[in-house]
């Protein structure tokens, strides 16, 4: 059924293939920029993928004005402010960020604080405080998890005060998203299996949310295909190109769609595990997807049921009677979570993720807390959030 009313926005230019990095001089010219500061981490550097970003102005007139390379696992506002301060001295104008969510939330916070020329970014922290046009950021991701590339979505964490400051606006939006295929060649099994399994939960939760509509269905139906066909394949060999450039697409469409209608409970329940448990948000991802989908199953059952076509293919679907395809598709998100244990490790359940039963009334009290718990469409009471924690302990 349609909403009533709905926004769908996304202005992201997308340049994806192989080679697609040698459009970034053009692209940067268009946008009449000249020295881009470069925003990556030591983990870039060191798997060679830098070197190939920087080559791609090797025949051009650009100058890249200057290159940050620390960008620690979880952004922070004094990296923010360490960058804007080289960002000014050396007299860019542009930021190109290379590299997974942490990088490319950094990226975004620097050009918060340039764009809007102000010396503390805790002032507009929220939904659309943002005021100024941002400064043109180009962004490569290495990882296909986040879907960064395309949200207006920036996580900043403030240390001092132990928080995470959320900003969301459509000013937020990069300019242009490049997706090459030699990015994420790299990327170790289990990390490509984590944030594969982030992407395909922002697409089910998009799928699935209050905010749903028609355009981010499309996305996410989308989305989950492409991370059903290739997320196992780009697991057992990392070198397969077409299966990483495929789940680099699925990633993307996922992020395009939740950036325009939400998440729901795996989002707020897997905050809150990663805040209370420090564990990583896509195996948080993975452990509570279908124990979520189960809770939700009394109302979701027509939507989880169209969602066994892109996660199992025509013929799975053809053969199920419509009264078992959700239960299918749960059960078919299962079957590929062990998969992925038995490929790369990744854990199956909190207790093998680290989580502590004693962490459980923190965890749900924090979940109960998240924006992420609002678009779900069955509520959940904190003994609905504690269930959940044990069936998945
Ligand atoms: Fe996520």
């Amino acid at each position: 059924m349609l909403p009533k009313y709905y926004e769908y926005y996304n202005p992201v230019k997308i340049n994806a293939g192989e080679e697609a990095l040698e459009t970034i001089p053009f692209e940067l010219n268009l946008l009449s920029a000249k020295r881009p500061i470069l925003i990556t981490d030591k983990g870039i550097v060191g798997a060679g993928l830098l070197k190939i970003v920087l080559n791609s102005f090797a025949d051009s007139e650009l100058v890249v004005g200057a290159v940050f390379d620390e960008t620690p696992t979880d952004s922070s506002l004094e990296t923010v402010n360490q960058i804007v301060k080289i960002y000014k001295e050396q007299k860019c104008d542009s930021i190109i960020a290379v590299g997974g969510g942490s990088v490319i939330d950094t990226g975004k916070g620097v050009n918060i604080v340039v764009s809007e020329g102000t010396d503390d970014i805790r002032q507009f922290m929220g939904a659309d405080r943002l005021k100024a046009p941002q400064k043109p950021l180009i962004v490569v991701p290495t990882t296909s998890g986040t879907g960064s590339e395309v949200t207006l979505v920036a996580v900043i964490s403030d240390n001092k005060n132990n928080i995470k400051l959320p900003f969301t606006s459509n000013l937020l939006l990069p300019k242009v998203a490049i997706l090459d295929t030699r990015m994420t060649l790299s990327l170790p099994a289990k990390i490509t299996a984590a944030t594969g399994m982030d992407a395909l939960t922002h697409a089910i939760e998009a799928y699935t949310c209050l905010q749903k509509n028609p355009l981010s269905d499309a996305h996410a139906f989308m989305a989950i295909k492409l991370i059903s066909e290739n997320l196992i394949k780009t697991v057992k060999n990392g070198k397969d190109k077409k299966a990483r450039f495929a789940l680099a697409n699925g990633s993307l469409m996922a992020g395009a769609a939740f950036s325009n209608s939400m998440v729901g409970a795996v989002h707020a329940i897997g905050h809150a595990c990663g805040g209370v448990a420090h564990i990583p948000h896509g195996v948080a991802m993975s452990i509570l997807l279908p124990h979520v989908m189960k809770f939700n199953m009394d109302v979701l059952e027509d939507l989880y049921g169209e969602l066994l076509l892109p996660l199992a293919g025509a013929e799975v679907y053809a053969k199920t009677f419509a009264a078992q395809r959700a239960n299918k598709a749960v059960r078919t998100i299962e079957k590929m979570r062990i998969e992925l244990n038995q490929l790369a490790g990744l854990a199956n359940t909190l207790s093998d993720a680290g989580v502590k039963k004693e962490q459980f009334e923190s965890i749900a009290v924090k979940a109960l807390d998240d924006g992420a718990m609002l678009p779900n469409p069955k509520n959940l009471t904190k003994s609905d959030v504690i269930t959940i924690l044990e069936e998945a302990f």
